[in-house]
């Protein structure tokens, strides 16, 4: 008898799941999962004792919520009869770029749709969720829908429209981050310093930025000028990231996640 429908079973569902077997009062005799190959549905089954379903009828049977946590681009391979499966349960989608106007078409008698944009550190309950939703929920749909999000850190209702612009900052941002850090730990190489010495140095060094930054009400601008001396070592280093125009780079690789979301919705859009 399971209460939520997995639909994909990759990272995000596996991070999903887990949180939600380890924090609320739901058991794995709960969840249900189900993937396109069966590979990555029956890994999941076996790590956290969750049922992998082998047809959609079975995954939906007695599930009051189904989580869309497939790719965007796989929406219109599911199951054809899915509306008819899903009348009457809650659809809680993490699909990015996938508006709430196509998962309703997509949808049409699911008592509620939530969309969703969790970001990868829910994994270790350090997440960000936005979500919007097409119409107000009931308090068992609030209930559900916490115990799904709110043990992977923050959870918070946003205008749909703000969705996209969200996704690129928080839902993107994790891999901006590992980027610099990847970059940095690079550069620490190519000064001679042993390559796993580099990884750590740089790693523990975003570690314990972002710890200080969350421990303190500072604005990041202000924390690097603190780290900054006139002249100094940092400023040398501070000195070519903005002659390179840094924000220039951000603003610009942040555009082409928007336009990327859009043009996601976009094609989302015609799967209907
Ligand atoms: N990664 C992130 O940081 C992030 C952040 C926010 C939101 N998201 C959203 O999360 C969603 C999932 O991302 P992910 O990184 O978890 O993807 P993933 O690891 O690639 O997992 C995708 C899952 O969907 C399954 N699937 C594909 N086609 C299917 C079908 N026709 N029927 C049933 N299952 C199907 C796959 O099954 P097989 O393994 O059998 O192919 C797999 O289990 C995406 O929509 C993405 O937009 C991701």
């Amino acid at each position: 008898m399971s209460h939520f429908a997995f639909i994909g079973a990759g990272q995000m569902a596996r991070a999903i799941i887990q949180g939600l077997l380890a924090e609320s009062s739901f058991g794995p005799e709960a969840v249900a999962c189900l993937s396109k190959s069966g590979n990555s549905s029956a890994q999941l089954a076996q790590e956290t004792g969750i049922l992998c379903a082998k047809t959609y009828e079975e995954l939906l049977e007695s599930a009051t919520v189904c989580v869309l946590a497939c790719k965007p681009q796989q929406l219109d391979e599911l199951e054809a009869n899915l509306p008819e499966l899903t009348a009457g349960k809650l659809i809680v989608s993490i699909l990015a770029g996938t508006t709430l106007k196509t998962l309703r078409s997509k949808f049409p008698q699911a008592r509620g749709i939530v969309r969703t944009m969790p970001n990868l550190p829910i994994r270790v309950g350090a997440g960000l969720t936005p979500f919007a939703i097409d119409k107000p929920l009931s308090d068992v749909d609030t209930d559900s829908v916490k115990a799904l999000f709110e043990s992977s850190g923050k959870f918070f209702e946003v205008p749909e429209d703000q969705i996209d612009a969200i996704t690129t900052i928080s839902g993107c941002g994790p891999a901006y981050f590992y980027k610099v850090v990847a970059a940095v730990a690079r550069a620490g190489e190519s000064l001679g310093i042993d390559q796993a010495l580099a990884q750590s140095l740089a790693k523990e060094t975003f570690v314990g930025a972002a710890r200080l930054s969350e421990a303190v009400d500072t604005p990041a601008d202000e924390l690097a000028e603190q780290v900054r001396s006139k002249k100094g070592v940092t400023d040398a280093a501070l000195n070519i990231l903005e002659a390179n125009e840094l924000d220039a780079i951000f603003a610009e690789a942040i555009r082409a996640a928007k336009e990327r979301a859009c043009v996601l919705a976009d094609n989302t859009k015609s799967f209907n």
